[in-house]
């Protein structure tokens, strides 16, 4: 279903971007997996075992130079890319009354800046691409807030802001652009929640489970896939039902 195609996802070591690179490899799709240290034996190898083309580029994606830089390479590698995933992300919560300027600063700009650094430097060679692919992964939390996450559930609402943005910029060039709002899902991300947290949001959901990283992959690989090609701009829940 993604056979000849070059995926370009970020964050890709582990968790949902792991997941979302492998699905797309079992589709036959060849991956640049971006991260800030790459592990060469984990998502490369895995993929590789696929019988997929796979390469890894070591890239802090708030960095704008080395983000323009390393999608050159990506497009001198592989010779064309077609879908971008605009996953990694990080976390760094607190109450607005505790947080600090520099936490802040540091979740807008790997969520939110990152995804557009990518977005922006990706473009020209996505334009070229018969198909080109964008999804950014933003949360629930960026439609519904939470407690404790300004800064996180701001990153996130931009990414809406920026998905629905990019939808209309490159649609002449048939580039579709969409955004997965995952809920609950179980990663590192979310591993190290304390019990009583976990159970009283699990509680809050109607499906009453947290939700796994391939659940969120399959999604990403419908959205990449030509299926999808007169979807963009939308925001996709996958939370069990925990933001209806
Ligand atoms: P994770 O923490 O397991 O993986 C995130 C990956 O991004 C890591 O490999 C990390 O090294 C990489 N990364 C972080 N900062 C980076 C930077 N500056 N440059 C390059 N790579 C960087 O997290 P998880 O759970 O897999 O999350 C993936 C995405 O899904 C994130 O954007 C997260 O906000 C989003 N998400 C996760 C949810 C969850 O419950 N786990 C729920 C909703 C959204």
């Amino acid at each position: 279903m993604l056979n000849d195609k070059t995926a370009v996802i970020t964050g890709a070591s582990r968790g949902i971007g792991r997941e979302i690179a492998l699905e797309f490899a079992k589709l036959g799709a060849n991956l640049a997996i971006i991260d800030l240290k790459v592990d060469e034996t984990a998502t490369v190898e895995s993929a590789e075992a696929l019988g997929v083309k796979s390469k890894a580029y070591e890239c802090n994606v708030v960095d704008f130079v080395q983000s323009k830089e390393v999608c050159g390479q990506i497009a001198k590698d592989f010779g064309s890319v077609d879908i971008l995933v605009n996953n990694a992300g990080i976390t760094k919560d607190g109450l607005i009354l505790m947080m600090s300027e520099s936490d802040f600063d540091d979740v807008i700009n790997v969520n939110l800046k990152g995804a557009f650094n990518f977005t922006k430097h990706m473009a020209r060679y996505l334009m070229k691409s018969k198909a080109g692919r964008i999804i950014n992964i933003s949360s629930v939390i960026g439609i519904a807030g939470n407690i404790g996450q300004a800064n996180y559930s701001a990153s996130k609402a931009g990414l809406i802001g920026l998905t629905k943005s990019t939808a209309r910029e490159f649609a002449g060039k048939n580039i579709t652009c969409n955004a997965i709002a995952p809920g609950f899902i179980e990663t590192d991300m979310t591993a190290s929640l304390p019990e009583e947290i976990v159970a009283n949001m699990k509680n809050n959901i109607p499906l009453k489970r947290m939700g796994s990283a391939a659940d969120v992959a399959s999604l990403a690989a419908f959205l990449a896939s030509d299926s999808a090609s007169y979807i963009t701009g939308e925001v996709i829940k996958v939370d069990g039902g925990m933001c209806i």
